[in-house]
């Protein structure tokens, strides 16, 4: 039962104005994020100590092109990759290479695949082997926030009630929010409107409608806030080099709350499986 119009491509609309997608579009968002969730699934048994991240990079991309999905990164502003893989103190947009995964390092892997033109966006922590106390927790809390962002995430409410549920969790466990990085809403595009900010306050920004199309990929940091982007332009770490993670799901507003259009098929990607307790 939906009533919407189908969004119009971001060209043609008023700068501000959110697409609302109607049922081709929560069909369509449907599949696109469950590829991308059964290849987060199959990456679980990848990371292990000694895998490269060019390696689960290699993999994204077949899996892909084995299921009729194409990573939406590749030649995505001259990125030249399937996946971010963001180890330790990285933020955000690691870029797959030589880089050998080691016990207790702890890697976020994005991948966005577009499946029949729509987009699914999603991304989990996964650790190394066994990993330290305070990797375990900061995982932990960087899921929590996920969920607060997305029990928030109803209609009636606005962004600002998003961002500051997960704000105000993260601070209560003594951890920071990075400013630098929003969710978006996404569909047929990568990034569209809204932004999804991981801070702010209740009440503040658009409000949230059902038909609303968007990512909450809060990023979490053990130490400050802060972040700066190294030299190949996109690899973001933590100014303090403390220990940052991230988690990331594609939802859509319902009439009556919403709907995560990546959940993990096998039940990995929760707070109750080992890779995020
Ligand atoms: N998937 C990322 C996101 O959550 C975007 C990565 S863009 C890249 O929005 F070019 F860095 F891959
Ligand atoms: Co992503
Ligand atoms: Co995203």
């Amino acid at each position: 039962m939906v009533t919407y119009v189908e969004a119009q491509s971001r060209s043609k609309r008023a700068p501000g104005v959110i697409p609302l997608h109607g049922e081709e579009g929560f069909a369509g968002m449907r599949r696109a994020g469950q590829m991308t969730a059964r290849a987060l699934d199959m990456l679980t048994q990848h990371v292990r100590p000694g895998v490269t991240t060019g390696e689960l990079d290699r993999l994204a991309f077949e899996f892909g092109r084995d299921h009729g999905a194409i990573p939406a990164t590749l030649f995505y502003r001259g990125y030249r990759h399937s996946i971010c893989t963001s180890i330790n103190h990285v933020v955000c947009h690691g870029i797959p290479g030589e880089r050998v995964l080691r016990e207790g390092d702890i890697v976020n892997i994005d991948l966005t695949y577009v499946v029949d033109g729509w987009h699914g966006d999603s991304s989990r922590m996964y650790g190394v082997g066994e990993i330290p106390r305070k990797a375990e927790r900061l995982i932990h809390i960087a899921y929590e926030c996920l969920e607060k962002g997305i029990e928030a995430a109803v209609p009636g409410n606005t962004t600002g009630d998003i961002g500051a549920a997960i704000q105000s969790h993260a601070e209560s466990q003594r951890t920071a929010v990075v400013r630098n990085f929003v969710g978006h809403g996404l569909g047929r595009l990568f990034h569209d409107e809204p932004n999804i900010m991981h801070f702010g306050t209740p009440g503040a920004g658009p409000e949230l409608k059902p038909g609303m199309i968007f990512t909450i990929e809060p990023m979490i940091n053990l130490g400050r806030p802060h972040v700066k982007v190294l030299s190949d332009g996109w690899t973001a770490v933590t100014r303090d080099r403390s220990l940052s993670a991230q988690c990331e799901h594609s939802i859509g507003i319902t009439e009556t709350g919403n709907e995560v259009f990546t959940t993990s098929p096998a039940g990995l990607f929760n707070l109750t499986s080992p890779d995020t307790k």
